[in-house]
């Protein structure tokens, strides 16, 4: 096992009926700026809620924060944050509304040139606002971790930054606020929070059992729920577990200590930034590729995966690892979720392209091993089409 420092500071308030644990979270007369999305919240209630815990606070609302949330909404944010002095931001949403306001937390204090630095140049967060979430959709872990992704429309750009004082000081998550999501957002959670435990599990052996069984779990688990609480979504159980398992499966506990790879997401936000595929509809398509590409390097981990993960013991070394990729392929694929570029009418025309922007976001060398070079990121895609 590698050396690792763990610290999550945030506080999981997890359960049906508990927004109104924010009325105890949150001093009597603080200002609060409440963040939200394209609208969702309105219409099922969850903000109606989130305003009832809040009557003893001083509350502005910012609302329109879109899927992968940019820096152009966000500035109005921050303006507006600013000029209504906001002690606190309370993110109801997904992963969208919650890495938006941990860009807003950063910024609001931010006293270089542009906040945008902190994304493109990873100026150091010296100081953030204080912020709680109150999450509406299982998929990224944003709700118990520090990281954020961010797109600059005019840019082109979608990229992560992150700082130890971006864990939001509360979230709450109650599966029931779930209930409305659309099929889709439900399978691109699962697939998220799929892609988000092989990035930490699928590279080298790492003596690291603990672990591995952890993210075995949850796999498990996704694949087991997966399929219910999409065909089911008023079923408490199976979506709590999902819920539960999302947040588990990028908080930090299953990738302490371990190698991990990233380049999945790396490849994947080029696709959404140039194409606009969905955060999971990117990962779906890059992961089946990225595996066979990878084969020889994650050999071992993948006949583990195979084994714990799919039950596959026939056969031999390759054929058991190349049946592990596809059953991983045909669980997308189950969930209604797409995983070839050219289901999305990406061609081999387009591959030039987001290469060189992998090259011009300084993705050079992507992977546990710091080897998917541009040039293997190409073979990536090509197995991709
Ligand atoms: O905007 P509203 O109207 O709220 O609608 C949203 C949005 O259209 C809707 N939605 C959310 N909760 C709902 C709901 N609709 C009905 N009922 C509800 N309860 O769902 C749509 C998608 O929302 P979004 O927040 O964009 O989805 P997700 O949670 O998948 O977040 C994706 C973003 O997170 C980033 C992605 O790159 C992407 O930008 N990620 C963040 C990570 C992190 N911070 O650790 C890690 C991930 O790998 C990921 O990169
Ligand atoms: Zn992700």
């Amino acid at each position: 096992m590698q050396n690792f420092t763990y610290c999550n500071p945030t506080r999981i308030h997890f359960g049906q009926g508990q927004i109104a644990e924010i009325t105890r979270e949150i001093p009597a007369g603080q200002r609060v700026l409440v963040t939200y999305g394209g609208g969702s919240v309105l219409k099922n209630g969850t903000l109606d809620e989130v305003r009832a815990a809040l009557a003893h606070a001083v509350v502005t609302e910012f609302g329109g924060i879109e899927p992968n949330p940019t820096y152009e909404t966000l500035m109005d944010a921050v303006r507006l944050a600013r000029a209504t002095g906001s002690e606190f931001i309370l993110a109801v949403g997904g992963g969208s509304v919650i890495d938006g306001s941990k860009f807003i937390a950063a910024a609001i204090p931010f006293t270089g040139e542009d906040p945008w630095d902190l994304v493109i140049r990873k100026a150091p967060v010296k100081a953030a606002v204080p912020f709680g979430t109150v999450l509406t959709l299982p998929a990224t872990g944003s709700e118990m971790n520090s990281g954020a992704v961010i797109t600059r429309k005019s840019a082109g750009a979608k990229l992560a930054f992150g700082s130890p004082l971006l864990f939001p000081r509360f979230s709450v998550l109650d599966p029931v606020k779930t209930y409305t999501l659309p099929a889709r957002q439900i399978a691109n959670g699962v697939i998220d929070a799929f892609v988000h435990t092989t990035e930490q599990y699928l590279t080298y052996p790492a003596a690291a059992p603990m672990q591995d069984r952890f993210s075995e779990g949850i796999l498990r688990t996704l694949i087991e729920v997966g399929p219910v609480t999409l065909a089911e979504p008023e079923q408490y159980e199976a979506r709590a577990a999902l819920v539960w398992s999302a947040t588990l499966a990028l908080n930090g506990l299953i990738g302490a200590g371990v190698p991990q790879d990233w380049a999945t997401h790396m490849i994947g936000h080029e696709l959404t930034a140039r194409f606009g595929l969905d955060h999971a509809q990117s990962l779906a398509v890059v992961l089946p590729a990225l595996l066979t590409e990878r084969l020889d390097g994650k050999r071992a981990k993948l006949l583990q995966f195979a084994e714990r993960v799919w039950d596959l013991r026939e056969g031999g070394d390759t054929s058991r690892a190349i049946q592990a990729i596809e059953r991983t392929r045909a669980f997308f694929e189950s969930l209604g979720v797409k995983t070839r570029l050219k289901d999305y009418g990406i061609g081999e025309s387009d591959l030039a392209g987001i290469v060189a922007a992998l090259e011009a976001h300084g993705m050079t060398r992507l992977g546990e091993h710091k080897d998917i070079t541009l040039q293997v990121a190409r073979q990536i895609l090509q197995r991709a089409l």
